[in-house]
C-alpha cells in the first residue's frame, strides 16, 4: 500500500515556519505582509478559494484585502483598481483570482500587476525567470508540489517524470520545476498518443488535467509517485482528484488524496511567496 502524501501536515509544518517569519519581520522592521485578492464575478469554487486564502492570511499574522467585483465589471474598471493596489504600501502580494469573466482580458490583466507584487508568478517576466533557471516568485501549485517531494524526501534527479497537463498555471511551469532538480521530463496532453504507454514509465507522475479518475491503474508503474493536482466536484457534490485514488493506491508507492493533498499546499506556497514580496519591499 502507498504512502499517503499528506497535504495538510506538510502545510501545517510550512505555515507555522511562516508564521514564525511574519512575526520575526513585525517585530524587526514594523512591516506587516498584505495580500491582495481580487474577485471578480460570481464563481462559487473561487469565493471558496479566495475566503481560505484570507483566512489562512489571518493565521499567520498577514493583513490581507479581498475585493470582491461584480461579474459586469469592466476590464478598465479592474485595472483601475489594480492600479491603486499597485500603489498601496500596505499591499506587498497581488493575486487576481482566475478564471476571470470572459470579457475581461487575463493577459492584459496580469500584464498590468507590478511583478514585484506578483505572488501567483504569472507575469511574463517572472515566467521568464523562472525559464532562466533563477526566480523570485515559484507558481503556488507546482511550488507546492515540490515542497512535497521534500517533505517526503523523494528523490527526483535521474527519475522519469511525466506530467500530465500543459496550463500556464501547472503543467508548464511543474516540468520546468521538475527539470529545474534534474528530473527528466515528459509533458503529456490531451493529445498525446498512447499516453498509457507514457504514464507507465513515470517513476514520478504528476496529474493536472481536470478530468475526474482519468488515471486508472493500468496507467500507473508500480511502485510510482502519483501527485495529482486536480480538483473535480462530481455530480454528487463529492470531490475527486484526476486519479482513481481507490484503484491506483494499491500499486502506487506515494500518492497525494483529494482533497488534502496538493491543494492545501497552494495556499502555503501563496503565504510564503507574499512574506518574500513584504521582505524584498524593503530592500
Ligand atoms: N485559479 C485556479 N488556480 C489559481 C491560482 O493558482 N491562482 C489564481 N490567481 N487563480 C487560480
Amino acid at each position: 500500500m502507498a504512502i499517503r502524501i499528506d497535504g495538510k501536515l506538510v502545510s501545517a509544518y510550512l505555515r507555522e515556519q511562516i508564521k514564525k517569519n511574519v512575526t520575526a519581520l513585525k517585530e524587526k522592521t514594523g512591516v506587516t505582509p498584505g495580500l491582495a485578492v481580487m474577485l471578480v464575478g460570481d464563481d462559487p469554487a473561487s469565493a471558496v478559494y479566495v475566503r481560505n486564502k484570507h483566512r489562512a492570511c489571518d493565521e499567520v499574522g498577514m493583513y490581507s484585502e479581498v475585493i470582491t467585483m461584480p461579474a459586469d465589471t469592466t476590464e478598465d474598471a479592474l485595472l483601475v483598481r489594480l492600479a491603486d493596489l499597485n500603489n498601496d504600501p500596505k499591499i506587498h502580494g497581488i493575486l487576481v483570482q482566475l478564471p476571470l469573466p470572459k470579457h475581461i482580458s487575463e493577459e492584459k490583466v496580469i500584464a498590468a500587476i507590478d511583478p514585484r507584487k506578483d505572488v501567483d508568478a504569472f507575469h511574463e517576466s517572472n515566467v521568464g525567470k523562472i525559464m532562466l533557471g533563477s526566480y523570485d516568485f515559484l507558481p503556488c501549485t507546482p511550488a507546492g508540489v515540490m515542497e512535497l517531494l521534500h517533505y517526503y524526501d523523494i528523490p527526483i534527479q535521474g527519475k522519469d517524470c511525466v506530467v500530465v497537463g500543459r496550463s500556464n498555471i501547472v503543467g508548464k511551469p511543474q516540468a520546468l520545476l521538475l527539470l529545474g532538480e534534474n528530473g527528466t521530463v515528459t509533458i503529456c496532453h490531451s493529445r498525446t498518443k498512447d499516453l498509457a504507454t507514457k504514464t507507465r514509465e513515470a517513476d514520478i507522475l504528476v496529474v493536472a488535467i481536470g478530468r475526474p479518475n482519468f488515471i486508472t491503474a493500468d496507467m500507473v508503474k508500480p511502485g510510482a509517485v502519483v501527485i495529482d493536482v486536480g480538483i473535480n466536484r462530481l455530480p454528487d457534490g463529492k470531490l475527486c482528484g484526476d486519479v482513481d485514488f481507490e484503484a491506483v493506491e494499491p500499486i502506487a508507492g506515494a500518492i497525494t488524496p483529494v482533497p488534502g493533498g496538493v491543494g492545501p499546499m497552494t495556499i502555503t506556497v501563496l503565504l510564503k511567496n507574499a512574506l518574500k514580496a513584504a521582505q524584498k519591499s524593503l530592500k
